[in-house]
């Protein structure tokens, strides 16, 4: 049995689909409401609808990936509206947002509010691809100032992506402001680490075309930093739920980020891959791995990381 809940709201299962990933849209969101994962959360929008940087702008590699889409989207009002209609007895429906800048952050924010929908807001704090428009979570005024205005503005529960942080100060101070607002309810750790290089050799060449091939990775590359940085926020915001994110491919992946202390599991590389059935193998080989080791339910073992 992998029923879980999240801010109160039962679901069927832990997994979900990494914003950005089979989201933009409204068949791929279909197909994720008919896929067995147990929540969803729509691309992250921006005022106005943006075609994106030149492609090729994603590309699959052997341990993971490397993008930099440049936040392709339809523009938030058509995603207020694919949330109208969503039914929410089925499974629950995050809307992700990133506005290009902290009053294109609040007018969505107060549009997301007027609506009066139970959909989760996850604000964006760390797309890596927009040229000229640095992540608000590697400014931790910034970040303050975002959280300030929009926690006050949204007034109900919400939640942040945040970029992998590095270093333990980082994480201190990371938390300490995350902690000072009571109504940011969930972090979602982590966003891809941004701004790699791939090369590939035979053709002396990077392999994505924007940002002279810089771009954020995923897949392999990523999963031991998603799990340091679930477990870091779940140490140091006890009163808020994290959503992992980062390098799952496996049930045993899910496994560790629940672990580590993620109440619910994104992928985002891996589903790119493999398509919205690939929430049917995760469930399969998370329930075959908690048999083998003797678990019936998902809370048995939540944030239970045992260290030497
Ligand atoms: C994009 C990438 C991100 O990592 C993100 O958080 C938002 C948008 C993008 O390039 O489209």
């Amino acid at each position: 049995d992998l029923a879980t809940s999240f801010l109160e709201q039962p679901l069927d299962n832990p997994l979900m689909n990494a914003a950005g990933v089979w989201c933009t849209l409204a068949a791929q969101l279909d197909a994720l409401v008919e896929s067995s994962a147990g929540a969803l959360v729509t691309k992250s929008c921006t005022l106005s609808r943006r075609d994106g940087n030149a492609e090729p702008r994603y590309r699959a590699l052997p341990l993971g990936s490397i993008n930099s889409m440049g936040l392709p989207n339809e523009g938030y009002a058509y995603y207020l509206d694919y949330a109208a209609c969503h039914d929410y007895e089925r499974k629950p429906l995050f809307v992700s947002v990133s506005g290009l800048s902290l009053d294109d952050n609040l007018t969505i924010v107060a549009a997301l509010r007027e609506a009066v929908l139970p959909a989760f807001l996850e604000l964006n704090l760390s797309c890596p691809n927009v040229e000229g428009k640095p992540q608000p979570g590697y400014d931790f005024e910034a970040m303050d100032q975002f959280l300030a205005e929009v926690a006050t503005a949204y007034r109900r529960p919400f939640g942040v992506k945040l970029p992998p942080y590095f270093d333990f100060v980082h994480f201190d101070t990371a938390a300490e402001i995350l902690n000072r607002y009571d109504n940011l309810a969930f972090i979602t750790c982590i966003n891809s680490i941004g701004n790699g290089l791939v090369i590939d050799t035979d053709s002396e060449s990077t392999v994505i075309r924007p940002k002279d091939g810089f771009g954020g990775l995923g897949g392999d590359y990523v999963l031991p930093t998603a799990l340091a940085n679930v477990n870091a926020f779940y140490r140091r915001c006890p009163g808020k739920t994290i959503i992992g994110c980062g390098g799952v491919q496996t049930g045993a992946h899910v496994f560790q980020h629940l672990l580590a202390g993620a109440t619910l599991v994104q992928v985002g590389t891996a589903l790119h891959e493999e398509g919205p059935s690939i929430f049917d193998r995760l469930q399969h080989e998370l329930r075959e791995l908690m048999a083998k080791k003797g678990y019936s339910r998902i809370e048995e073992f939540r944030g239970r990381l045992k260290t030497l």
